[in-house]
């Protein structure tokens, strides 16, 4: 199916196809392979849709204004995934911009820190983030831990607290779906009893090591769109025996065969790299399939490791 992001990033091969050098002839053709292929839409409740693969960004390893033009213009990727938490806002803006890419085209997805939590400071702190960003609005604007950090006062107060700032977000058209991250069940059943809109989005740690099934059957049965980060376990899955002979017999990497379980188990997907090579590898997972004895073989690696902190003890 051509969803709307697939059908731009072909637009965007006309665009780039007035050259008539023998360099941009091989340019062209190369940029056609890659920006042709169709990114499909994962349905929000609201009826938006976010493309099932992302970019993620990140303050760990650095952040390239070169690798986001690139996913943007040469592979014709729509998805961005930042926090204001990781520091390259005000980059990132620039990034967007020198692409040329129409906003409504893209999907960014923003988050507040827990430092910014609470009914005032959220809605400043998000009106801030899109000036940062040059931006009228986010797609998707989470929050991003579950934890306020503020000593003797109710993790449970503040969070529904700064719920209710971004649902006004929400009505006023500044964020086009709200949402949580690193919310475990308790988080979210508290949010139900004291809030009013159910969140369009629980961005959580998924890849073969970490699949925490109860909390995914829970937002399924909710209506709360699960995305999965660090799909890669930050390089830990890479030299793993199972993914590489399963990335040797699809004559794949073994990045591509992390991203394509994760995509093919239907959750949204947020690979992070700072190298145009690797955007464009990771970009490619959209060009093959892995047969079910390969999904059953990397679903069972599941042991419940983790590369980033684990939420479920914050109350
Ligand atoms: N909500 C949250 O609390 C939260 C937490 C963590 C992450 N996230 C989001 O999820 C995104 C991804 O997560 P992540 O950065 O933690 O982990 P990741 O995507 O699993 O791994 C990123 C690491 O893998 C490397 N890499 C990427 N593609 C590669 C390839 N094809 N071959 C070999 N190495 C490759 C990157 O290095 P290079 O950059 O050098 O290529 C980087 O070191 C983040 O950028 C962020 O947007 C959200």
């Amino acid at each position: 199916m051509l969803t709307k992001f697939g059908k731009k990033a072909t637009t965007l091969f006309h665009f780039c196809s007035g050259q008539s050098s023998g360099r941009s002839v091989l340019l062209k053709s190369r940029i056609m392979s890659l920006t042709s292929v169709s990114c499909p839409t994962v349905p929000l409740s609201n009826g938006l849709r976010i493309p099932i693969l992302g970019l993620g960004t990140s303050h760990r390893g650095g952040y390239c204004h070169d690798a986001v033009v690139y996913a943007l213009t040469d592979c014709g990727l729509r998805h961005i995934d930042t926090a204001k938490y990781y520091g390259c806002e005000e980059e990132l803006g620039k990034a967007i911009k020198e692409s040329g890419v129409p906003r409504s085209d893209l999907w960014i997805t923003n988050k507040l820190w827990s430092a910014d939590y609470g009914y005032e400071s959220a809605k400043k702190t998000c009106l801030d983030s899109c000036s940062n960003m040059g931006l009228e609005y986010f797609d998707l604007y989470l929050l991003h831990w579950p934890d306020a950090m503020r000593p003797g006062c109710s993790n449970r107060e503040i969070r529904a607290e700064t719920w209710r700032a971004l649902e006004e977000l929400y009505k006023d058209g500044v964020c086009r779906a709200i949402g949580v991250s690193n919310f475990v069940v308790h988080h979210l059943e508290q949010l139900k009893e004291d809030c009013s809109v159910v969140p369009h989005v629980n961005q959580m740690e998924y890849h073969p090591f970490q699949q925490p099934k109860d909390l995914m059957d829970y937002c399924r049965q909710e209506g709360i769109v699960f995305t999965g980060f660090s799909p890669l376990a930050r390089g830990e899955l890479l030299s793993n025996p199972v993914v590489c002979q399963i990335a040797e017999k699809h004559q794949r990497t073994p990045s591509q065969i992390c991203i394509r379980w994760s995509i093919q188990t239907g959750i949204v997907t947020i690979p992070k790299s700072t190298k145009k090579s690797r955007v464009q590898e990771n970009w490619e997972v959209l060009k093959f399939q892995l047969e079910e004895a390969d999904m059953a073989a990397l679903t069972s690696l599941h042991d419940g490791r983790r590369v980033s902190w684990d939420p479920a003890t914050v109350e």
